[in-house]
């Protein structure tokens, strides 16, 4: 019989508690899944507006971003568009670990030291897709103690850039993490990633960009007291805009 005042007891009190709590945890985590990765989808959408310059303060997000982009999923290597796969269904982080749809990057051209880089990318348009007015870029890579990833809008008409914003990146707050600052972030727009011949040419400079120098253009401050965080900035534009990154995809809309 049970009897609660008995070590049996406890350990059968002790027993079905466990068994209640963990039914009612594992089941709100299958409950909000859903509702989790709709919120993580807006959040996206959300910081795809707002470096295109398109973000509402308010009202419907999705329904905005439904209106105003395009998404296409781009190969890497030959910069054509993929069809036939729906790019809501891409997950780009996963398909890096996937050997099978992803390349592991050489060291001595892993200048933003991610290891592996998916064969596929989303890319978000603005205008139309085949010469649209804006794109806007996934790019990530290394800082000083975390995966900086960000979006890089590239305006086609004046061959600048439009805005970067960095969503996810765990750096150190007041140092490295001020690259979220979006009074640092206003720097970049209008400066060039290009040089006339084609050549990556952007950076962060530390001590602050001399704005009578030529290569003003190119240049944005560097983040003081956080050189390799600005580093890893720098290298993960020069990654992704080369032959390696979306180099193929921009020289095919130019
Ligand atoms: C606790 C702590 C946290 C730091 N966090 C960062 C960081 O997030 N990013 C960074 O580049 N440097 C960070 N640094 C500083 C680096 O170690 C390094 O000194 C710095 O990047 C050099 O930049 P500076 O030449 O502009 O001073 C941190 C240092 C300490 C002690």
């Amino acid at each position: 019989m049970f009897d609660k005042d008995k070590p049996s007891g406890t350990l059968v009190v002790a027993a079905v508690l466990s068994l209640v709590c963990s039914v009612a945890v594992s089941t709100a985590a299958i409950m909000l899944k859903p509702l989790q990765e709709r919120n993580k989808l807006q959040a996206m959408h959300a910081e795809i507006l707002k470096v295109a310059g398109l973000a509402a303060e308010s009202g419907d997000i999705d329904a905005l971003f439904e209106q105003q982009i395009i998404t296409r999923m781009v190969d890497l290597e030959t910069g054509e568009y993929v069809e036939g796969i729906d790019p809501r269904s891409f997950d780009q982080r996963a398909a890096a670990r996937d050997p099978q749809q992803s390349t592991s990057v050489p060291r001595d051209q892993d200048i933003a030291s991610i290891k592996r880089r998916a064969n596929h990318a989303l890319v978000y348009l603005v205008g139309d897709a085949e010469s649209p007015e804006l794109i806007i870029l996934p790019v990530h890579g290394y800082g000083l103690w975390s995966t900086l990833y960000g979006l890089l809008a590239l305006d086609t008409r004046e061959n600048t850039i439009k805005g970067i914003t960095f969503y996810e990146q765990a750096e150190t707050a007041g140092l490295g993490a001020e690259i979220t600052n979006p009074r640092w972030q206003a720097q970049w727009v209008g400066k060039q990633v290009f040089d006339e011949s084609g050549d990556v040419q952007f950076q962060l400079v530390k001590g602050g960009v001399n704005s009578a120098s030529e290569a003003a253009q190119f240049q944005v401050d560097a983040i003081s007291g956080a050189t390799l965080t600005s580093n890893g900035v720098t290298n993960l534009v020069r990654y992704w805009m080369s032959a390696q990154g979306f180099g193929p995809y921009l020289a095919k809309l130019r």
